[in-house]
């Protein structure tokens, strides 16, 4: 299949350059388009064929679900069997913007969507392109991220074409995803609102609204099963192995890791924050991508960056953890995923093992 590229242009209407991606979304093709969080793999939500065609085309396992996009507020209305208070009060509080919420779902929405769920995942993106794309089409987008399962989500349309050139109708290029992790997704079926992935709208900023938020016990405990599906693959992983440096000292643990990896041979991925990367030595033998100054920007960076050392063949990666608050828990929990849970800490000058492997290069130096 020959995938359709458009490259919105700014000088121009937006619907008039998004009308060829609507009217072949509307005859059941898929389409790839950017939202505020990463580019998502579009196609109408409400047409059973057409959603298929998604599950296809990533490679993604029958029994996860698939998010429906909206571009306005009550057309949720229709997709729910029922919108309890704490919904909608979610609903009033972040939308549009990167939060997703578990509903109780309605007769009108296919099987293949929720893969066997009673409820049904609804999410009103804020991104100007998303909304407009979802309006044109007039249906519900049912919008998986747009990368080869298992692969980091895509916050570009370069990063879209190298895993769906060829496989998919088209792919509406709107520049780079704002934040770069998939939305929050809450629970709202039971008591309280329950995070199922931490993401953009933060634990702290619901807690605000709701006065009480949970974590799905899945999310922090290796032996529990997660309640969203998805969240029990690995995930967002890069091809070499990837290991992550967590602690009060995770710069400094990086720095001596990355020296330690290139000292024995190893082409070194290091995905570290500003103040860490200053600190490497520039030689071939180390790739370095410098996060940026903050976690917004580590966020907006991770899957670019993950990307790239794939492109550069690296041999390893070493990643800088980052404490869990704010958007830190949407990094920690994608960035432990990426790193199969290989973490150590570096503390006081020592490293630890927390979970997972220790690299070859640091036998001996690591206490476990
Ligand atoms: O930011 C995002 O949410 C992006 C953009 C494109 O909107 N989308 C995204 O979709 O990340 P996806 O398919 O990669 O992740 C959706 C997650 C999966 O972990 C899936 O298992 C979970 O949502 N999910 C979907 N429906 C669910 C349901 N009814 N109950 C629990 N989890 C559900
Ligand atoms: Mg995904």
């Amino acid at each position: 299949m020959e995938t359709q590229y458009w490259k919105l242009r700014k000088d121009e209407p937006l619907e008039s350059q998004l009308e060829p991606a609507a009217k072949l979304l509307r005859q059941g093709e898929v389409v790839a388009f950017p939202t505020e969080t990463v580019y998502g793999l579009g196609a109408d939500g409400l047409n059973g064929e057409a959603c298929r065609k998604i599950f296809a085309a990533k490679g993604r396992p029958a029994d996860n679900p698939l998010i429906l996009h909206i571009s306005e507020m009550d057309q949720i209305r229709p997709l729910a069997s029922d919108l309890s208070p704490m919904a909608e009060k979610l609903m009033a509080a972040f939308w549009p913007g990167p939060m997703t919420l578990i509903v109780p779902k309605s007769e009108i929405i296919p099987e293949v969507v929720t893969a066997g769920q009673e409820t049904v995942a609804v999410r009103f993106p804020s991104d100007p392109v998303a909304r407009a794309l979802i309006r044109l089409t007039g249906r519900p987008l049912a919008a998986p991220s747009a990368n080869k399962s298992g692969k980091p989500s895509p916050t570009n349309a370069q990063d879209v074409l190298q895993d769906m050139e060829g496989i998919i109708g088209g792919v509406v290029d709107g520049g780079a995803c704002d934040i770069g992790v998939e939305s929050t997704i809450i629970d709202t079926t039971g008591k309280e609102p329950v995070i199922l992935r931490p993401g953009g709208i933060t634990e702290e900023m619901i807690q605000e609204v709701m006065g009480a938020v949970e974590l799905d016990p899945g999310l922090v405990s290796p032996d529990q099963k997660p309640k969203a599906p998805g969240m029990k693959y690995r995930h967002y992983a890069p091809k070499a192995p990837m290991f992550l440096v967590e602690g009060p000292e995770a710069g400094l643990g990086v720095i001596r890791a990355a020296v330690m990896a290139e000292a024995w041979g190893l082409k070194v991925g290091v995905l570290a924050l500003d103040e860490t990367v200053q600190h490497l030595p520039h030689t071939a033998r180390l790739v370095i991508c410098d996060a940026g100054k903050d976690m917004a920007a580590l966020a907006e960076n991770l899957y670019t960056e993950l990307r790239e050392f794939d492109r550069q063949q690296v041999d390893v990666i070493l990643g800088e953890g980052v404490p869990t608050q704010g958007l830190g828990l949407a990094i920690m929990n994608r960035m432990r995923k990426s790193a199969g849970h290989n973490i150590l800490v570096y503390d006081q000058g020592l490293f630890r093992k927390q979970s997972g492997q220790v690299p070859e290069f640091l036998q001996g130096m690591v206490v476990e």
